[in-house]
């Protein structure tokens, strides 16, 4: 295991009604804020008019900003710096998933910086500092409540890339399970494939001496195994619903991840889907996810073996390969199972753009992508030829 540091100091307030506190939590931090949310979803469940009403009993005033899509764009994020500047705003609330509170972090860390908030992005400036996010978490899936990061996409330049630092991790969360009682079965489970990807990036490492996060791993995957099929059925039930808003939470604050090194090759690889097609983030790492296993695994057919074993309970008896191989398949088809694609054509992506994607991924084969085993172009190439 390598030495760590962990610090995680979002204050999670869980539960049913839990958004009825938020009034109360914002205004220990100001009386004035920028409401960010997405499209429609919360005006037509009736979040919106509970949340403003919540801030108007605390005397707390909101500007309004909606209209974030999924792959956030930087130019609604310029707005919203204009209007913090312009109002003198110091605290964003952010109403919604993981698009809406990355756009409201990349707000944050824009208002307080000179130059173009896309810097940060480029990596052309470093991050110091972000104005405090609050947030109402709508959708299991990104795990932004607790993390460090922001995906943001420029639009004209057809680039999603992410910023991170730990100033970025949101002051509060507030998750109720029920609130997600409304999502579409799409993107309940597009989110679920998004938190087992959380947890994968880290469990596939060269790393020895991790048992324990391995486990924790291991026991993620399982709850969402087990409680998605469960809430896609039954889009009301309240102990599913909490069992995957939790294990999303915790995916990705980084708990799995410490004393160990990461891969993250797959979200490189996803997100120049996303930059070009605008496909959902989480179902894009369905397709790419299993054909990534079955280019690597040789590299370390135990830890595939292991896989298989603990997650998708492949019997022992079989040699390491078999199982390796046959934990593949138990995984592409749970996706399938839950109404997912599982090829690039599904997710209508044709192939004529591959090439100018596995450069752009490996920025012109200067970056090596992934480290439990490391991809130049050629093999991102390959990886999506094997996912078409
Ligand atoms: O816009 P509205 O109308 O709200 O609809 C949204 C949106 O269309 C809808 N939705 C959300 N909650 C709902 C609901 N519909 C009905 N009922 C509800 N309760 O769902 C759609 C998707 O929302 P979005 O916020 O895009 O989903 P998600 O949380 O999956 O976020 C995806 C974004 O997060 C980034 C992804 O790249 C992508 O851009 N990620 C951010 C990470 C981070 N900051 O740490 C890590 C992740 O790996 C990921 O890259
Ligand atoms: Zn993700």
């Amino acid at each position: 295991m390598e030495n760590f540091t962990f610090q995680c100091a979002t204050k999670v307030i869980f539960g049913r009604q839990a958004e009825e506190q938020v009034g109360k939590e914002v205004k220990a931090y100001t009386d004035k804020v920028l409401l960010h949310f997405g499209g429609s979803s919360i005006k037509k469940s009736g979040l919106y008019d509970r949340v403003t009403a919540r801030l108007r009993e605390a005397g707390v005033s909101y500007i309004e900003l909606g209209g974030v899509v999924p792959n956030p764009r930087v130019s609604l994020v310029r707005e919203g710096i204009r209007l913090c500047r312009e109002h003198n705003i110091r605290f964003i609330l952010a109403v919604g998933g993981g698009s809406v509170i990355d756009s409201a972090k990349a707000i944050g860390i824009g208002v307080p910086y000179d130059g173009d908030v896309w810097d940060f992005y480029m990596k052309k400036a470093e991050i110091k500092e972000m104005l405090p996010v609050g947030v109402v978490l709508t959708i299991p899936a990104a795990g932004s409540e607790q993390s460090h990061n922001s995906v943001i996409t420029n639009e004209d330049e057809q680039l999603k890339l992410g910023a991170g630092a730990q100033c970025m991790r949101p002051q509060f969360a507030i998750m109720n399970p029920e609130l997600t009682f409304t999502l579409p079965a799409y993107q309940t489970a597009s989110g679920c494939m998004d938190i087992m990807a959380h947890v994968m990036e880290r469990y596939f490492t060269n790393t020895r001496g991790v048992d324990f996060t391995d486990r924790l791993c291991e026991s993620t995957l399982k709850t969402i195994i087990k409680n998605l099929p469960i809430a896609l059925e039954n889009p009301e039930d309240y102990n599913a619903r909490a069992e995957i808003m939790w294990a999303g939470s915790i995916a990705h604050n980084n708990l799995l991840g410490v004393g160990r090194e990461q891969d993250w090759g797959n979200h490189a690889m996803e997100h120049e889907l996303s930059a070009i097609y605008d496909v959902t983030h989480g179902a894009g790492l369905g397709v790419t996810f299993p054909a990534w296993m079955r280019y690597v695994y040789k590299h370390d057919v135990a830890r595939f073996a292991q896989f298989a074993a603990r997650v998708w309970d492949v019997e022992t008896m079989y040699a390491p390969e078999e199982m390796a191989l046959e934990g593949i398949r138990r995984y592409s088809e749970f996706i399938r199972a839950c109404g997912l694609p599982t090829t690039l054509s599904e997710l209508k992506i044709p192939g004529d753009r591959f090439e100018e994607m596995a450069r752009k991924c490996t920025r012109d084969d200067t970056r090596v992508v992934g480290c439990f085993v490391r991809l130049y172009a050629k093999d991102v190439l390959n990886i999506y030829n094997m996912a078409k």
